[in-house]
């Protein structure tokens, strides 16, 4: 299976992407770096990216065929909701020069892309028919910025 063949590559691609920004942002907490907003930027930038392509690449053409991961598309949606919630606190954070629980946030984050990595996009990859997964593959990659 090549990694166009398959939607758990690419999101597993995504995640580490964003985890790689949460380390540089968590770099720049630990050495007092003046220039939070950079690193924060674009942690913010690739996170809201991938639960938009998420959201409509993936949730919203595969809603309502399987009521089961219909479901599951709900909740990671919730999720999505609360972690961005828990990025605008950040944020505030930020701006008031107060204390980050950036550990807390990254477990968050973790648990999320965990469950999606090891359950979620094996599933749609297993389940799906080749053209329904063709489509949703065409548009992850359409949608690469
Ligand atoms: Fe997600
Ligand atoms: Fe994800």
């Amino acid at each position: 299976m090549t990694e166009e063949d398959s939607i758990s590559k690419i999101m597993l691609k995504q995640h580490y992407e964003i985890d790689k920004c949460i380390h540089r942002f968590d770099t720049a907490l630990k050495q007092d770096d003046l220039d939070l907003r950079g690193p924060f930027n674009k942690l913010k930038w690739e996170i809201e990216k991938h639960f938009f392509i998420e959201e409509k690449a993936i949730f919203q053409l595969h809603y309502s065929e399987n009521k089961e991961t219909s479901n599951i598309t709900i909740r990671l949606k919730k999720e999505h909701d609360i972690l961005i919630d828990a990025m605008e606190q950040i944020e505030d954070r930020i701006k008031n020069n107060e204390k980050i629980d950036l550990p807390g946030f990254r477990e968050q984050i973790l648990n999320h892309a965990g469950f999606e990595n090891k359950h979620f996009y094996p599933r749609l990859d297993d389940e799906l028919d080749e053209e329904r997964k063709r489509s949703i593959i065409e548009r992850l990659t359409n949608c690469e910025l």
